[in-house]
């Protein structure tokens, strides 16, 4: 590939700093879940400004109850399909459970692992003001991090339950003060989860990095979904996802239509046989 051709792609992907450019603009950027190569490329096709290999792979792909089990070695490799399939789009891996809670050293280590072996361009990690030093930390090893506070979900045990944040005053002054916390030890963008869009909005209208809404309003600078709740791939979709297609109903048409041409010897036919 010429190094044109290569600038002038890289003029149009989507960066962490690119990013920050959207902040406070009438237009809100898009961020989706992606866990394999066959999404990232359809999302990124589709304009999707940024994918997050979110550790919700966990409940999703993987069917367990929580994120807590998910594994680095599960995210790595679900971050080099994703970043594959993207060539706009800017690739965000979440970092799992246990890889940044023991040390701000083992936490930058493990980020190292997700750009390195995952391929991705950023991390994400979950927590406020306790997560200060590691945000530092992992930013100063040249690697952009965006948060989450609010509902996080690695905190379901403390949390007791998905439970949205941020009600009553000291609960709201504690978001504020972590979404604060974030933005000083220098996260690009921040993840607002499950908090009152009155919150969120003003927590918006306070920080000069970028808010990424999910279960938090309309007036955050971009919004993610999971890509299962979008696509209705889901038994349960939350009160704040929206469903555009039922991917799942058409699956599971398409599976029996194909039951049945096979118990009827209507599948295959010459015209999928060799001669
Ligand atoms: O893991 C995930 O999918 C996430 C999003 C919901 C933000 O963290």
């Amino acid at each position: 590939m010429s190094t044109v051709t290569q600038s002038a792609r890289r003029e149009h992907r989507v960066t962490a700093r690119s990013l920050q450019r959207r902040k406070g603009k009438a237009e809100a950027f898009s961020m989706l879940t992606a866990y394999d190569h066959t999404f990232s490329r359809i999302f990124d096709e589709a304009g999707i400004d940024v994918l997050l290999i979110g550790d919700s792979v966990g409940n999703t792909v993987q069917g367990e109850e929580s994120t807590l089990p998910v594994t680095l070695d599960e995210m790595v490799y679900h971050c080099r399909m994703v970043a594959r399939g993207a060539r706009r789009a800017l690739v965000v891996g979440d970092m799992p459970f246990g890889s940044y809670q023991v040390s701000p050293e083992e936490a930058v280590r493990n980020a190292i692992r997700l750009v390195k072996d995952g391929g991705v361009a950023a991390v994400k990690l979950e927590g406020g003001e306790h997560m200060q030093e590691t945000i530092s930390r992992i930013v100063r090893a040249e690697i952009p991090v965006m948060g989450h506070v609010g509902l996080t979900p690695q905190a379901i045990h403390r949390m007791g339950g998905y439970r949205v944040q941020g009600r009553g005053d000291a609960a709201r002054e504690q978001v504020i003060a972590d979404a604060v916390a974030v933005e000083a030890a220098g996260a690009f963008a921040v993840v607002l989860e499950g908090v009152p869009a009155d919150l969120a909005r003003e927590i918006t209208e306070r920080l000069a990095i970028p808010t990424i809404g999910i279960g938090a309003g309309v007036e955050c600078d971009g919004q993610v979904l999971v890509l299962h709740d979008l696509l209705g791939l889901t038994d349960w979709t939350p009160s704040f996802a929206k469903t555009y297609a039922n991917l799942g109903a058409l699956a599971s048409q398409a599976a029996r239509a194909y039951a049945d041409d096979v118990a009827q010897r209507k599948f295959p036919a010459d015209e999928h046989s060799y001669s």
